[in-house]
């Protein structure tokens, strides 16, 4: 008899950890959105690492702190670019010209991308102020009546997919990655009807679970902010995978990669949150949607210092942040192939 919910989730982490877990056979997408309503928990670190293992990739940073942006073009904050804000501004406000060939080559800024044919969309910081407009266009197409407002209402809606969908004919990708802000509203509430699919990180902490269930909320309710405008085709994403960010594991001698006491108890709980909302989910089988990736510790420091994916990092690496030596831990060999577990599982 199990004696986790988890049990089945808990037995194959250790072959995903070697690098040889069997695949999960999940339908796959084209476009994903990665996303929780809470700051800090991961989502930035999965973007970057996640459109390093991909290819022929437009990586597009809707989160008005550009952390995403910054790790592709470190002259991120002093260049002057054409932005995501740039592109939608026009749907908001009429009259503006529109933009095109926004994205760039990543590889042009981050060295280690030039082997990939990856493009980025870059945030801007004028991105905060988008809810405010986004809730003014949408309360004055609810004045209009009939198919104007139909037609206005869906333009809206659909302005950062349209804008996508044309950056990519343009950079000739066939995959999108979104990367989200902590909140719900603006650019946010648009990557959910630019996407197929979301990817929800979710650290092993309360608060991070309560995010989780807020986003289920806002994803289901029909008086959220996303039910109450919706587009007249009604599109709302599915949600492929939960990744269990900052993991820990028993140290239990003759344990192999078995989650510490912590992590199982949080793990039982988003397992039973999965089950109860599954409806959301791209398949029927909770157990397929749910994975575990170590705390990144020290590897996740010299990744970031560096902007360099974690895939190319070697147990034994160091380097100075601040004038400390940060070692990339042990344990890298196992984060990364978590990482390239979570990849093979999404496109
Ligand atoms: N398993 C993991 N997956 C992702 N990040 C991890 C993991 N373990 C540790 N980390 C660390 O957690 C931090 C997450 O920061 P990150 O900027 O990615 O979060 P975020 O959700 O994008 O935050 P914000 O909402 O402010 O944009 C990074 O320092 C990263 O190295
Ligand atoms: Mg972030």
């Amino acid at each position: 008899m199990a004696r986790f919910l988890s049990d089945a989730i808990i037995s194959r982490q250790d072959a995903i950890s070697r690098g040889v877990g069997t695949p999960l056979a999940l339908p796959t997408f084209d476009r994903y959105a990665i996303c929780n309503l809470r700051g800090g928990i991961g989502k930035t670190s999965l973007a970057f690492n996640l459109s390093y293992l991909a290819d022929n990739l437009l990586a597009v940073d809707t989160c008005p702190q550009g952390n995403l942006s910054y790790f592709y073009d470190n002259g991120y904050y002093q260049n002057v670019s054409t932005t995501v804000n740039d592109v939608l501004l026009p749907y908001f406000f009429p009259g503006l010209g529109k933009a095109s060939r926004v994205a760039q080559f990543i590889g042009a800024t981050n060295p280690h991308f030039s082997t990939k044919k990856n493009y980025f969309m870059p945030s801007s910081a004028e991105l905060y102020t988008l809810p405010s407009q986004m809730a003014n266009a949408l309360a004055s197409a609810n004045q209009l009546s009939g198919p104007q407002k139909v037609t206005v209402t869906d333009s809206l809606l659909y302005s950062l997919k349209t804008e996508i969908e044309r950056e990519v004919i343009e950079t000739g990708a066939n995959k999108v990655l979104i990367d989200t802000s902590p909140f719900f509203s603006g650019c946010t509430h648009l990557a959910w009807h630019a996407v197929d699919a979301l990817i929800i990180p979710v650290r092993t902490d309360k608060q991070s679970v309560n995010s989780l269930q807020l986003l289920l909320r806002t994803l289901s309710n029909p008086s959220s902010e996303f039910r109450r405008n919706m587009p007249s085709d009604q599109h709302a994403p599915k949600i492929q995978m939960i990744v269990l960010t900052g993991c820990g594991w028993t140290t239990r001698a003759g344990a192999r990669n078995e989650p510490n006491q912590q992590t199982k108890v949080f793990l039982e709980e988003v397992r039973d949150i999965v089950a109860r909302n599954i409806g959301h989910f791209t398949t029927n089988d909770p157990d397929k949607h749910i994975v575990l990736s170590d705390d990144f510790l020290g590897s996740g420091r010299v990744s970031s210092a560096l902007s360099k994916p974690i895939d190319l990092m070697n147990p034994g690496d160091s380097t100075r942040i601040n004038r400390i030596k940060t070692d990339v831990n042990p344990s890298v060999d196992k984060i990364k192939n978590q990482l390239r577990f979570i990849s093979s599982n999404l496109w």
